[in-house]
This record gives structure tokens, sequence and C-alpha cells, in this order.
């Protein structure tokens, strides 16, 4: 698996060698040792870099998330790429490649150790990852990465969908511009300190459920019970679709069970449990809303908010924040460890914003969507 690809220029020295992902199945906890060594390494700069930006793991994958991911799926291949400079490992980059659509896209990501930043070295990283992505016929390159709250300071560069900004002293943007990626979108990410007092919970949902009586609250824990799994894979398909995604050259992926049961799998074998509210027209029976909470027991503290989706015809009733309170009520029960919440969202997505501000969710950071099209 490993071919070496020498690196350009100055960095000539410096060796960047694919990495093997273990096997799924692969025993995490007996991990260390010569086996797989060069992920743990990947993995290892990753955690340590998550906990210098945020004095915590709470956004990091756990080792058995990242071997789920890494090894990649009939949806995306993922490629991981170590690079040395004599022994010294310096850093890693990565090219995701979507298999079904976006097939004109690739993500991209680069992250040099800290000791060895502004010497070329991420420059050179970069220009392997964009080699692989072309070589592999991708043309609209996407890439991100998040500044916490306290460091949105100074001159600001403004995202290109008009809200909001990232700091220009911030390196990673100052090596993104300098590549000649466009800031696209920023999303916020906000927190949700827990538990919410339930007072707030009850008066929300006493002031919500007037407009929402149409609608029936259900849910259920990891996978989708068989008899919603296809209207569950519709609403999927939706919220790929209508999400503000300003600039960003995406095109809308096709779910269909089998999709929603990959997802479903991929998460329980990586360890990460999840929670989902969803509503039903009761008229009709169709599933029209739905929201998301993962939680992993490696990090405890921590849920991460995933997706919400009203459907078009039926937003403006308050199903966002019916679904969500009780999507936090149910996470609260199975999960009472866990003492926030995490979630992103689009700047311009005032909707979603004021629901998550409604329920007590405060910036925690921002996270810039870049783009560059090749060629
Ligand atoms: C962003 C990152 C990958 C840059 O790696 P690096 O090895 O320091 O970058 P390079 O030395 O190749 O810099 C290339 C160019 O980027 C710009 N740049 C990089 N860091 C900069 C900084 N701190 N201030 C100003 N410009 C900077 C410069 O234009 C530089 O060219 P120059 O040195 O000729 O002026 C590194 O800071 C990092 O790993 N950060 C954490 C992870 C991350 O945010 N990754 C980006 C995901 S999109």
């Amino acid at each position: 698996m490993a071919e070496p690809a020498p690196a350009a220029g100055e960095n000539a020295l410096v060796t960047i060698a694919a990495v093997e992902v273990p096997p799924r199945g692969w025993d995490t906890a007996t991990g260390p040792g010569q086996a797989y060594r060069e992920f743990l390494e990947c993995h290892a700069l990753r955690v340590a870099h998550e906990r210098a930006l945020w004095g915590n793991l709470d956004r990091c994958d756990t080792l058995e998330e990242a071997v789920e991911y890494w090894r990649g799926n009939e949806y995306e291949e993922r490629r991981l790429y170590l690079a040395r400079r004599g022994p010294e490992t310096v850093g890693f980059c990565s090219v995701t490649l979507p298999l079904r659509e976006n097939m004109h896209t690739a993500g991209i990501d680069v992250l040099i150790v800290p000791g060895r930043r502004r010497e070329g070295l991420g420059r050179a990283l970069l220009d392997h990852a964009e080699a692989v992505a072309g070589n592999s016929g991708r043309t609209s390159l996407g890439a991100y990465h998040e500044v916490p709250a306290h460091a949105a300071v100074g001159p600001m560069l403004p995202a290109k969908s008009g809200a909001g900004g990232l700091p220009l002293g911030d390196p990673a943007v100052a090596f993104a511009v300098a590549a000649g990626y466009e800031l696209e979108q920023v999303e916020r990410s906000s927190r949700l300190a827990l538990p919410v007092p339930p007072e707030l919970l009850d008066r929300l949902v006493t002031e919500a459920s007037p407009r929402a009586e149409d609608y029936a609250i259900t849910g259920w824990d990891d996978a989708c019970p068989e008899n919603l799994v296809q209207a569950y894979a519709r609403l999927k398909a939706t919220m790929t679709t209508d999400v503000p995604i300003a600039g960003m050259d995406w095109e809308g992926e096709d779910w269909d069970p089998a999709r929603v049961r990959a997802e479903e799998q991929t998460l329980v074998r990586g360890g990460t449990r999840s929670a989902v509210t969803a509503a039903v027209h009761r008229a009709t029976g169709e599933l029209v809303a739905y929201t998301v909470l993962n939680w992993r027991p490696g990090v405890p503290d921590s849920i991460l908010q995933q997706d919400t989706l009203v459907t078009s015809g039926h937003r403006g009733r308050r199903l966002g924040m019916l679904i969500k309170v009780a999507n936090l009520k149910r996470a609260r029960h199975r999960w009472p460890s866990a003492r926030s919440v995490l979630t992103w969202n689009a700047n311009e997505n005032q909707h979603m914003l004021a629901i998550n501000i409604a329920l007590g969710f405060e910036p925690a950071g921002y996270e810039g969507e870049w783009q560059k099209r090749l060629g």
C-alpha cells in the first residue's frame, strides 16, 4: 500500500506515503505496537491538534471511528498520507473521493506538526493531495477548518456567502488563501450546556405545540424502523439539497434504504450511538421532519448534533423546535453523563440558529468552507 511520492522543491527530502488503514473489526484496545503504526501516528497527530485547538476532544473522532471512517465505503473512497523527513514525522494529508454523486469533487485536508510549520511542508502536502484529486479526475476541491470563538479576532476575510468571515491572522486562513482557495461559507459552531432546565424545555413545547397539532412525534435509537426507512431515506436525500451551501459546488445525494442501513452500521461499528426524533403528518402518514444526535462512550461528556430537517411544505409550524426538544429529552434519558451538545450551522441559516439560540446554544467557534477549482 505504501507508495512513496517525492515532494517537490526544497522539501524533496520529504517522503509522502499512503497509509494502510486497519481492517474492520481490528481491536483498537490492543492496537498500538508496530501494526498500522502509520495510521496510529496520523490519529495521534489529529488528537494532539484537536486538544491544542479546543482543550478537549469533544469534536475529535475516537480511534474506533477513525478506523471506520478511513476504511471508506461504496459511497466514498478515503486516502490518508503520512509525511516524513528522514525519521521525523512532520504531518499528514488526506483526500476524500465521493463515488456516487459529486464525482467532480474531492475533500482535502493537511496537518503539519506545530514545530515544523512555515517550512513549506504544508504546501508540499497540499500539492500532493491536489495531484491525487486531479489524477482521479476531480476538478473542484473542498476543505474546511475550525477557529475557536476566542481566536476569531482582528481583521476578517469575509465569506463569499455574505454571512460572516474568518480571521486573516489565522495560519490556516493565510495558508488556504495563499494556495488559491476561496472562502465560500462560514458555519458557526455552538455549544449547549447540559442539562437544559426542564422548565425551559416545557415552555418551548407549550409555545410550539398549538401550531403543530397536525403532527405526531416519533423516534428511534440507532436503527430506523423498517416501516419508516424508505421515507427516512427520502428525507436524508432532501437534507443534501435543502441546507444552505452558499457557492459550494455540491450536488444532492441519492439515498435509499441500503444507504441508510450502511450509514447506521458504520456508526455502530465505530462505537457511535444515535438518537433520532422525527415528525409524522397525521393526515397522510408522511414523515416530514427529523433530527439526529450522536454520542460516543469514549467521549461521554459530549453529544454531537447531526442533521435537522423539516421538509419545505411543513415549515413554519414549529416542528424544528418540537423535534429538537424531544430529541434532547431522549438523549438526556439515554446518555445522562453528557454535559454539552455541539452543533454547526451556516451563518446565513437564520431559522435554525433562532431555534438553537432559544434552546440556549452559545457560539463556540467558526468553520470555514473553502473551495478551489482546478485547471
Ligand atoms: C495550515 C497549515 C497546514 C500550514 O502548513 P505550513 O507547513 O506551515 O505551510 P507552508 O509553510 O507550506 O506555507 C505555505 C504558505 O501559506 C501561508 N502561510 C502559512 N502559514 C502562515 C502563517 N502562520 N501566517 C501567514 N501566512 C501563512 C504563506 O503564504 C506560506 O507561504 P510563505 O511561507 O512562502 O509565505 C498548518 O498551519 C497546520 O497544520 N495547521 C493546523 C491544521 C489546519 O488548519 N489545516 C488546514 C485545513 S484546510
